[in-house]
C-alpha cells in the first residue's frame, strides 16, 4: 500500500477522470499492451526501481502502469512544470484501487510547478528505501540531478551559486545542497546504485554524448531517441498532430492563411511545418544546416533569414533544441498580434529571460500559459511604431504539453515501447554494455514498428527465401543496415 505522505499531485479526486482516459489510451498503445501480454509471466523488470521523470500525461501513465507490470517498481515526476495532466497523475498515484486507499505508484507532478517545486521533485524519485537502479529520464535532468550532486559531494562541499548563475541553476543548486545536507553521502550512493539511464529525447541524447565524451558516464545509457520508431515518429507525426492541437487551445486563432516561421527543419521542424501548411499557413523555414535547409526547399518551403522572416510572421515556432535562436532584438521586430512559441526542450530557445530585462516591457496573463507581452521597438529597426505586442505561449517551455495535451496515445506507444525494451536491456544485459551512449538493436526497433501495425489494418508483406539471400538480408529481419537513414 502506498504511504499517503509519499506522493505529491494536484488533487486525487481527478483519479477517477484520469482512470477512465488511461483506459481509452490503453486501446491506442498497442505496442506497450502487446509487451505486458508478452511479459506476464516472466516479469522482467521484478527488482528494477525505477527512478523517472518524464511528462506526467495519460500516455506515461501507460507506461508506468506497463513498468509496474512487468514487475518494476516506479517513483516518477515530470520533466517539465506544466506538462502535468493533473488526473492522469492522480489515477497513476491511486492505482486502480480507491481513492481513499491509494494502492498506486508515488507521483510527485502537478501542473504548475514553480521551479524549487520542479527539483524538489526531482529529488523525490531517488528516495526507494534501498536506492533506485534505473532512470528512465527525457531531457537529462534527472540524470544530471545525481551526476551533478555526485561531483558537488565529491568536491566535499555543499554547492553556492555565482551571481552570474542564471536563476535556473541557482534553484537546482540549492536543491543539490539541500540534499547534501539533509543526507551526507547520498549522491554518491545513488550513482553507484544505478545501472544505466534510457533518455526519451533528442536534447536529452545530446547532453549525454557531452557527458560520455568529457567526463565519461558512470553507468550505460540508451539513447531511446534515436531509434528509428521514435524520433521518426514521436518527433515527426506526434508533433504534428500536437502543435497545431496547442495553438488552437491556446489561441483559437485561423491558421489558414497566416505566415508561419518554423525555426529548425529536424524531425520536430519537419512536422510542425508539415502541420501549419497542412492548415493553410503560408510556411518559411529557417535552418543552420545546409542539409535541412535543402529538404526544406524540397519539400517547398520558403528557407529563409529569421530577421527576414520575423518581422512578417504572425506564428512563429522553434523547434532546434538549440539556446536563444530568437533574440532579444527580433522579439522587438514582431509584428503586433504574432503568436510565437517553442516546441523544443528547454525554454531558452525564445529568449524571453532577456527581454524580461528590458526596460519598459510589459506581461499581461490571457490565461493560464498565454501571456500577452507589450515590448518597445527601437527607432533603428526602422518599423514606424515604438511598441509590439505578441502572444508567448507557455511561457517559452514546450506548448505543445504546456497549452495542450501532449503527443497522441498511438505514437507515444511507438515511443513507450522502446523506453520498456531499453529499461529491460539495461536491467537484465547491463553487463553487455560498457558505460557510453548505445542505441537499441534494430531487431527491436523492427519488433516496435511491428506491434502497430496490426492496429491499423496494415498488412506485411514477407520477402521470399530467395529474395532475402538477393538483398543480403535474414527473412525475419534487421532489413536494413545500421547506416540506412529511412
Ligand atoms: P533535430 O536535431 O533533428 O532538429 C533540430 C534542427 O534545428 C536541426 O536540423 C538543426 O540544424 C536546427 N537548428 C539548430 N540551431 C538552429 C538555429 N539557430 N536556427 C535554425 N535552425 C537551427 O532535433 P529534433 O529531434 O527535431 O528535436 C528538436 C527539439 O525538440 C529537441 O529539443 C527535442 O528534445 C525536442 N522534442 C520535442 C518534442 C515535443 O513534444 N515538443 C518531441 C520530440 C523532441
Amino acid at each position: 500500500m502506498l504511504d499517503s505522505t509519499d506522493f505529491k499531485v494536484a488533487d486525487l479526486s481527478l483519479a477517477e477522470a484520469g482512470r477512465h482516459q488511461i483506459r481509452l489510451a490503453e486501446r491506442e498503445m498497442p505496442g506497450l499492451m502487446e509487451l505486458r501480454e508478452e511479459y506476464a509471466s516472466t516479469t522482467p523488470l521484478a527488482g528494477a526501481r525505477i527512478a523517472g521523470s518524464l511528462h506526467m500525461t495519460v500516455q506515461t501513465a501507460v507506461l508506468i502502469e506497463t513498468l509496474v507490470a512487468l514487475g518494476a517498481e516506479v517513483r516518477w515526476a515530470s520533466c517539465n512544470i506544466f506538462s502535468t495532466q493533473d488526473e492522469a497523475a492522480a489515477a497513476v498515484v491511486v492505482g486502480s484501487g480507491t481513492p481513499e486507499a491509494p494502492a498506486g505508484v508515488p507521483v510527485f507532478a502537478w501542473k504548475g510547478e514553480t521551479l524549487e517545486e520542479y527539483w524538489w521533485a526531482a529529488d523525490k524519485i531517488f528516495d526507494f528505501a534501498d536506492g533506485p537502479n534505473l532512470i528512465l529520464d527525457d531531457g537529462g535532468d534527472a540524470t544530471m540531478y545525481v551526476l551533478k550532486g555526485t561531483e558537488f559531494e565529491a568536491a566535499g562541499g555543499v554547492p553556492t551559486a555565482g551571481a552570474e548563475d542564471p536563476e535556473e541553476y541557482k534553484v537546482l543548486l540549492k536543491q543539490i545542497a539541500a540534499s547534501i545536507v539533509a543526507a551526507p553521502g547520498r549522491f554518491a550512493q545513488l550513482a553507484a546504485g544505478i545501472k544505466g539511464v534510457s533518455e526519451e529525447t533528442t536534447t536529452g541524447v545530446n547532453r549525454l554524448y557531452r557527458l560520455a565524451e568529457q567526463d565519461g558516464l558512470p553507468f550505460p545509457a540508451i539513447n531511446v531517441n534515436d531509434s528509428v520508431t521514435k524520433s521518426k515518429f514521436d518527433n515527426r507525426y506526434g508533433i504534428r498532430h500536437s502543435l497545431p492541437d496547442g495553438l488552437n487551445r491556446a489561441t483559437d486563432v485561423l491558421i489558414g492563411g497566416k505566415i508561419a516561421v518554423v525555426i529548425g527543419y529536424g524531425d520536430v521542424g519537419k512536422g510542425a511545418a508539415e502541420a501549419l501548411r497542412g492548415q493553410g499557413a503560408r510556411v518559411i523555414v529557417t535552418e543552420i544546416d545546409p542539409i535541412c535547409a535543402l529538404q526544406a526547399t524540397m519539400d517547398g518551403y520558403q528557407v529563409d533569414l529569421l530577421a527576414e522572416a520575423a518581422p512578417q510572421a504572425d506564428i512563429i515556432i522553434t523547434t532546434t533544441g538549440n539556446t536563444r535562436v530568437v533574440d532579444v532584438k527580433v522579439l522587438q521586430t514582431l509584428k503586433p498580434g504574432a503568436i510565437i512559441g517553442n516546441v523544443g526542450h528547454f525554454d531558452d530557445e525564445i529568449d524571453l529571460a532577456g527581454l524580461s530585462r528590458l526596460p519598459g516591457v510589459e506581461k499581461i496573463e490571457i490565461k493560464p500559459q498565454v501571456h500577452e507581452w507589450s515590448v518597445p521597438v527601437p527607432a533603428e529597426a526602422g518599423l514606424g511604431r515604438d511598441r509590439t505586442d505578441f502572444l508567448v505561449l507557455s511561457e517559452g517551455r514546450l506548448l505543445n504539453l504546456g497549452n495542450a495535451t501532449g503527443h497522441p496515445s498511438f505514437v507515444m506507444s511507438a515511443s513507450f515501447s522502446n523506453q520498456v525494451l531499453a529499461q529491460i536491456e539495461l536491467w537484465n544485459a547491463h553487463d553487455d554494455y560498457g558505460n557510453s551512449v548505445h542505441r537499441l538493436a534494430k531487431e527491436l526497433d523492427e519488433k516496435v514498428a511491428r506491434l502497430h501495425l496490426p492496429a491499423l489494418g496494415a498488412k506485411l508483406s514477407e520477402l521470399s527465401k530467395e529474395q532475402a539471400e538477393y538483398i543480403g538480408v535474414d527473412v525475419a529481419g534487421p532489413y536494413k543496415p545500421e547506416h540506412y537513414r529511412y
